[in-house]
């Protein structure tokens, strides 16, 4: 079989390593790919300037199915435009990508479905915002409502913060259109989890669960990013926190999308804050998680192909699905000054003398005769698998010693905080 993942970061390196590794496999075109995916077995790069590029890629070579990796292509409707050409494609249709590029629309479909989430409101009116933060008690949660690469959602400490938020996203158009209408929501003090999920139209499979370290800096201070470090399984979802999601957050969403009409065939990413042992919904992407996947595709024991092939043909089941008994700990590199300002075009000196089941994905980094080069805020992530989290830490950081580039940071506390 031969495969199309479109994206060009970690998490579409982990994905194509994965399929690559499927005796079904003799081909995976990664597009655009990064500088990991051009230097990786059985896997080629694909430039591409339109989704009608990616179609006659997927005709020419006839491309037995694609995989979606990032939001913005689906919202953008390149599985309509695939599925119209009679193309099998993993990922929502436009309607239904909806869910993660629309903040309102999301809590809208929460609310009305009995799904539990944080307590909101949505304005599209700056005046009426501010008049309701009035009666809120801090902090609060202030959300663009449309895709910010993860920089739409503020943790407003006082009034004077939240106003000021209000003021960037709906009058100085921080965000463009996106940041013109937000959802102003309670803040839930817990731990996050993320929960990855495959929906094949009629049921949702989760995954290992994970736990992501958005902040930039150790002990979770700095910035917002796309997440700089991923372990899994996350520890404080137990069996119990399993079967509250599933129950009342997973269930709920299920039967939300097929009363609504939404189903369709791919990944959701459900973001969840667990308070006491009770799960809260943050938010859903339509996608995988990055670095998440790095950690998920390192500990799948199955043939991701065929799963991915079984969902196409509606015959996958939960059995279908296993892990390895072990733990995995994910770091990110990142670019000195990420996710604010950064240089790029920076040498990557890397060899891969790594430890026993570690592997460094790529992302933010181009290749050129064989030289790895900077090019992105995140880039690369470095994976290992061990029989407890402390064997998956070490040999995750020991492994690091093999990747260096000038302004190089990455957090010490994965998995610690
Ligand atoms: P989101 O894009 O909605 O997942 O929000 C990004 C991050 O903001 C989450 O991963 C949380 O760390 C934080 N966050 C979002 N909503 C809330 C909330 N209601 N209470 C506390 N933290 C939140
Ligand atoms: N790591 C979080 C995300 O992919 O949205």
């Amino acid at each position: 079989m031969k495969f199309l993942v479109i994206g060009s970061g970690g998490r579409e390196h982990a994905i194509a390593w994965k399929i690559a590794q499927s005796e079904s496999c003799d081909k995976v075109f990664v597009a655009p790919g990064n500088g990991g995916t051009a230097l990786e077995n059985k896997c080629e790069n694909f430039k591409y300037n339109s989704f009608d590029d990616l179609i006659d890629l997927c005709k020419r070579e006839k491309i037995d199915l694609t995989v979606v990796g990032p939001e913005a292509p689906l919202v953008d409707g390149v599985v309509d435009a695939f599925t119209n050409e009679g193309l099998s494609i993993i990922g929502p249709h436009k309607e239904a990508a909806v869910l993660e590029g629309s903040k309102i629309f999301a809590k809208d479909f929460m609310k009305k479905h009995g799904i539990k989430t944080a307590k909101y409101e949505s304005f599209d009116d700056y005046n009426k915002a501010v008049e309701f933060i009035d009666t809120m008690e801090y902090p609060i949660v202030i959300k663009a409502d449309g895709l910010a690469a993860g920089k739409g959602v503020v943790i407003a400490g006082d009034k004077d913060e939240a106003i000021e938020t209000l003021k960037e996203f709906m009058l100085n158009e921080r965000f463009n259109e996106a940041g013109k209408s937000v959802v102003v929501e309670e803040f839930l003090e817990g731990v996050e989890a993320s929960i990855v999920t495959l929906f094949d139209g009629e049921k949702i499979i989760p995954f290992i669960s994970c736990k992501d370290h958005k902040r930039a800096h150790e002990g979770d201070e700095g910035p917002n990013t796309g997440g700089m470090g991923v372990v899994s399984p996350n520890l404080h979802v137990n069996e119990e926190v399993m079967n509250d999601f599933i129950n009342n957050i997973m269930e709920p969403t299920l039967t939300g999308l097929k009363n609504d009409k939404l189903t369709f065939k791919g990944f959701i990413f459900f973001g969840i804050m667990i308070k006491n042992g009770v799960s809260y919904l943050l938010e859903y992407n339509v996608r995988m998680g990055d670095p998440e996947t790095q950690a998920i595709m390192s500990l799948m024991e199955s043939d991701f192909a065929s799963i991915l092939k079984k969902c196409m043909d509606n015959s996958l089941e939960v059995e279908d699905i296993s892990w390895k008994d072990k733990h995995c700990c994910a770091v990110v590199l990142a670019s000195g000054g990420y996710p604010l300002k950064y240089k790029k075009g920076i040498d990557i000196q890397y060899n891969d003398n790594l430890q026993e089941e570690s592997k460094v994905f790529f992302a933010g980094a181009e290749v050129e005769d064989s030289k790895l080069r900077t090019s992105g805020g995140r880039v690369a992530c470095v994976t290992a698998i061990g029989n407890d989290s402390n064997e998956a830490y070490d040999k995750a950081y020991e492994s690091i010693e093999n990747v260096q580039f000038d302004g190089m940071f990455f957090r010490k506390d994965i998995g610690k905080i």
